[in-house]
């Protein structure tokens, strides 16, 4: 397999809509929860978000899809966010591709990068925790899951 990670054009967001919707699907089957923010992210909002000039990466195989990762800058800190990986190819280290590509990819001026994540989302705990990020707190949702921050120092 050999899979490129490369910069998102507004062109990949239909693709990328679909692909987030079936990779995020077990983790609202976890939770219970049929709503989490990027089941129900829309086509426009991930264009504006690529549009912005926001770090936006895809995994591709050929010309397909199989996994992306976004950020959102905001002052020296950027959250490493919808990080995802098409359900038949997990398990082959693009995930982790994809979180040192985001690292890669993070503006100067940044000196943090923060995520979040549930609970109850060991191997995600795993990934992140294994790629340097720390939990340095836990919160409850407006869907009443607990979710744990992480971060890490950009190095
Ligand atoms: C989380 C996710 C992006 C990981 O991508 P991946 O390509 O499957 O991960 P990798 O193959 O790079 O594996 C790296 C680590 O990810 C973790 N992991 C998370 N989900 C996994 C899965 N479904 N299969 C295998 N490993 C998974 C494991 O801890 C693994 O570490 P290990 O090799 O020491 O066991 C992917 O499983 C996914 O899209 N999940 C659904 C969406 C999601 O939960 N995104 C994160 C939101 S916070």
């Amino acid at each position: 397999m050999s899979v490129d990670i490369r910069p998102l054009s507004t062109a990949h967001a239909g693709e990328l809509v679909t692909v987030q919707r079936a990779a995020y699907l077990a983790e609202a089957r976890r939770y219970a929860a049929w709503d989490l923010p990027p089941l129900v992210e829309t086509l426009r909002q991930v264009e504006d978000h690529i549009a912005s000039g926001q770090p936006a990466l895809g995994a591709f195989d050929g010309h397909r899809l199989v996994g992306s990762v976004r950020g959102n800058v905001d002052g020296d800190r950027m959250e490493v966010a919808r990080l995802f990986v098409a359900p038949d190819q997990q398990g082959r280290g693009i995930g982790r591709r994809l979180l040192d590509a985001a690292a890669g990819a993070t503006p100067s001026g940044v000196d943090v990068l923060w995520l979040f994540t549930g609970a109850r989302s060991e191997e995600n705990l795993r990934l992140y925790e294994s790629a340097g990020f720390v939990r340095v707190g836990e919160r409850v949702d407006g869907l009443g899951i607990t979710l744990v921050t992480l971060e890490r120092k950009v190095i």
